[in-house]
């Protein structure tokens, strides 16, 4: 049976995207820098039902059973410095969001920085952005992105903290996976038009979604406090317990474990 996510191309090409689709390939972050290097347009997209080298960040592996995710990848020539790209997972996080939200609308979906989108404390969805370079200058950035569909179960490692748009209640057709891309990459297109016209009002886009808001935070040296917030640059801000407000790059930061965080402040807060 041809699958679902095959009727994307037409339907991405539709809204001006080139777009190729494999039943299945290792990564799609591989075919899109590949295709980047030939000469892929801004806005590429690739999507394959399986990955058999699917990635996410810090080198851990992303895996799904056939059909019941979405796996795409956009390739993007921002015109920013390589300093600047952090954010840009967010923007695309922030696209997931807005396009998965109205099919879990009895359920808060959140971003979680750097990279995660998240239903209560449960991961729904990860990016993965990989830059390339030319000289000083971004030549492209890969945007991946995985979203849990139609997955009724995770290993056990993970299911504590991963769920899907199924185990969240979403039914047909909101699991249409081509209707989910295109739905995210038109929130996408959107989100990099805003972003590069105005890289510092992400904070303010990310806030009222922001899934760390007043969560208790560990820097890597050990000091406490709570995340308040994006700053441009796409680091953390932390307003430290004794006051004052330190910018935290992604892997410097971990939140504190509930236990701890319960023990060390009852009115502590997050959902789930
Ligand atoms: C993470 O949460 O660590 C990021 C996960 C990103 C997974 C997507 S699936 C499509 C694209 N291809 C990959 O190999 N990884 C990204």
């Amino acid at each position: 049976m041809a699958s679902d996510l095959a009727a994307s191309v037409r339907a991405l090409e539709a809204i001006g995207h080139a777009a190729r689709y494999f039943p299945t390939t290792g990564s799609t972050n591989d075919d899109a820098r590949a295709w980047a290097a030939a000469g892929a347009p801004s806005g590429a997209i690739v999507l394959a039902d399986e990955q058999t080298a699917g990635r996410g960040r810090h080198g851990r592996t992303w895996s799904a059973p056939v059909g019941a995710s979405l796996a795409l990848s956009i390739v993007t020539r921002p015109d920013v410095a390589p300093s600047r790209l952090a954010p840009l997972a967010i923007v695309a996080g922030l696209a997931v969001r807005e396009a998965i939200a109205p099919r879990l609308a009895h359920r808060r979906v959140r971003v979680k920085w750097p990279n995660d989108v998240v239903v209560g404390e449960k991961k729904i969805a990860g990016v993965l952005v990989e830059a390339s370079l030319s000289g000083r200058a971004v030549d492209h950035a890969i945007v991946g992105i995985g979203v849990n569909v139609n997955r009724s179960s995770f290993p056990e490692e993970i299911a504590h903290r991963a769920t899907s748009l199924s185990l969240e209640g979403a039914r047909d057709p909101d699991l249409d996976r081509t209707a989910i891309a295109l739905d995210v990459v038109r929130a996408f297109d959107r989100a990099l038009v805003e972003w590069l016209a105005d890289p510092e009002a992400l904070g303010a886009r990310l806030a009222p979604h922001d899934a760390l808001r007043d969560v208790a935070v560990q820097l890597e040296d050990g000091r406490r406090g709570v995340a308040v917030g994006l700053e441009g640059d796409g680091r953390l801000r932390v307003r430290l317990d004794d006051g004052a407000l330190v910018l935290a790059l992604a892997g410097e930061v971990v939140p504190v474990p509930r236990a701890r965080r319960d023990a060390a402040s009852p009115n502590d807060h997050g959902d789930g």
